[in-house]
């Protein structure tokens, strides 16, 4: 990589004293966090953990500013570019349980974010990350003049085919080299393997990331018309509830095996996604869709209901839950077994289901599911039949009022 680290083209900005000591200068802004929700990323200081991540809701100063006032924890702007974006009309449509966009990067010209919109970012309580992109040369122009014009850190939003993490590695190199405030990227969940991609940011600089990024490609289509949603562009890239699985396995997967902190981002709508989020190593929360959605005001909501998520928990703050997740989950060791789960042999212990006669409410969900014929319905009860019981785990989920629960197979017999 030295090459091409030292082949970049140089900025008239290149390396100023300025750059270099701004990592040092968030502090003095962010109000005195609740000891509960005490967050920390990357050396800049958090009244929480919840970020709003690049997008509509942070393509200005005014929007980012409301944020901050209904008291999010940072921001990540819309990602700027050398020059600006011009959006396809349509460009957003909201679905059953998911998002589509083709949004582009900000529509707004660099001359505006530098003298206006950053200058002013810089003044809120709390941390601003500036999103930069799409290609090495690009950021190499952007870091300096973005850094110089308030941004406390970078996200770097690059170009990359799914299986080379090339393009965004020379990002990186370029802009490391510039400036000394923390280099994240952005991590798209098309990718073979996110694993493979986490270790070489690593290897190559970053700091963190940000995971992840909305899905390429969905596609719906009118039942009346037949015609696509988003019109002749055909489909889009999908966020909000449809993709929170895959992020939470993304941010999972990234904290074991890589390491470095993450944004975990995707899906969060509300404070009980978001407390999943951090169960599975999230350093802080993204939200992107729900505040599109429910605007600034979702923040305060966000807020309340994660705090009684933190509770509900049993715990007391976003440090003791971070990451209890990954200590119940078996990480194969082996890359091929990581790659591919079904190559891993399971070697648990046989379980059956068992109904809690208090709590059931006879509503017969778990007899009406059942693919195994293991749930009796008698004498105005249901029961499950242990020696058809396959231990499957689909009552358990279905269960409206988490009556149903695990019983060792071999205690049943006793
Ligand atoms: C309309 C829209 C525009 C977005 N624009 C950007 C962008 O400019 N840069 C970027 O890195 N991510 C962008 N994202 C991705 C979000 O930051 C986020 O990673 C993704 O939407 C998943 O989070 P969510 O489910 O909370 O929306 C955008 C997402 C949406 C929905």
């Amino acid at each position: 990589m030295g090459d091409l680290a030292s082949g970049h083209r140089k900025s008239t900005h290149d390396m100023t004293s300025d750059a270099r000591q701004h990592c040092t200068r968030n502090s003095r802004r962010v109000e005195t966090a609740d000891p509960m929700w005490e967050t920390e990323f990357l050396g800049l200081k958090l009244r929480n953990p919840l970020v709003a991540a690049s997008g509509p809701p942070t393509k200005d100063f005014a929007a980012i500013r409301r944020l901050s006032s209904a008291g999010i924890g940072a921001a990540i702007t819309k990602t700027i570019l050398v020059e600006p974006s011009v959006n396809p009309q349509p460009c957003l449509h909201r679905g059953p349980g998911f998002f589509f966009n083709t949004e582009r990067c900000s529509t707004l010209p660099l001359s505006q974010w530098l003298r206006e919109e950053l200058p002013r970012l810089a003044e809120l309580p709390m941390p601003v990350i500036a999103s930069i992109g799409m290609t090495a040369d690009e950021v190499s122009e952007l870091a300096v003049p973005v850094v110089e014009a308030g941004a406390d850190a970078l996200e770097l939003s690059i170009f990359t085919p799914p299986d080379d993490p090339g393009p965004m590695i020379r990002a990186l190199h370029t802009v490391k080299e510039k400036v000394s405030v923390p280099v994240t990227v952005k991590l798209s969940c098309n990718v073979p393997d996110i694993v493979a991609f986490g270790l070489a940011l690593r290897e190559h600089g970053a700091d963190g990331f940000s995971s992840i990024d909305a899905l390429k490609a969905g596609l719906d289509v009118d039942p009346l018309s037949g015609a696509p949603v988003l019109m002749e562009q055909g489909y889009g890239r999908i966020s909000g509830e449809a993709i929170r699985v895959l992020a939470l396995y993304h941010v999972a997967m990234l904290n074991h095996y890589v390491g470095l902190p993450v944004i975990g981002t995707g899906g969060v709508m509300s404070g009980e996604d978001a407390v999943k989020m951090l169960f599975c190593g999230a350093q802080c929360v993204g939200v992107c869709t729900s505040l599109i959605l429910g605007g600034a005001d979702s923040v305060r909501v966000l807020l309340a209901e994660l705090a009684d998520a933190i509770k509900s928990s049993g715990h007391r703050s976003v440090n003791t839950l971070r990451g209890r997740t990954l200590e119940s989950i078996q990480f194969p060791v082996d890359e091929v077994a990581r790659q591919e789960y079904e190559h891993i042999i399971w070697d648990g212990v046989p379980r059956v289901a068992l109904i809690n006669q208090k709590n059931c409410i006879q509503c017969g969900k778990c007899f009406s599911v059942c693919p195994y014929g293991a749930i009796r319905n008698a004498e105005a009860r249901f029961s499950v039949l242990p020696q058809q019981c396959q231990g499957c785990g689909l009552c358990v989920s279905i269960c409206p009022v988490r009556a149903i629960d695990w019983e060792l197979a071999d205690e049943q017999e006793r």
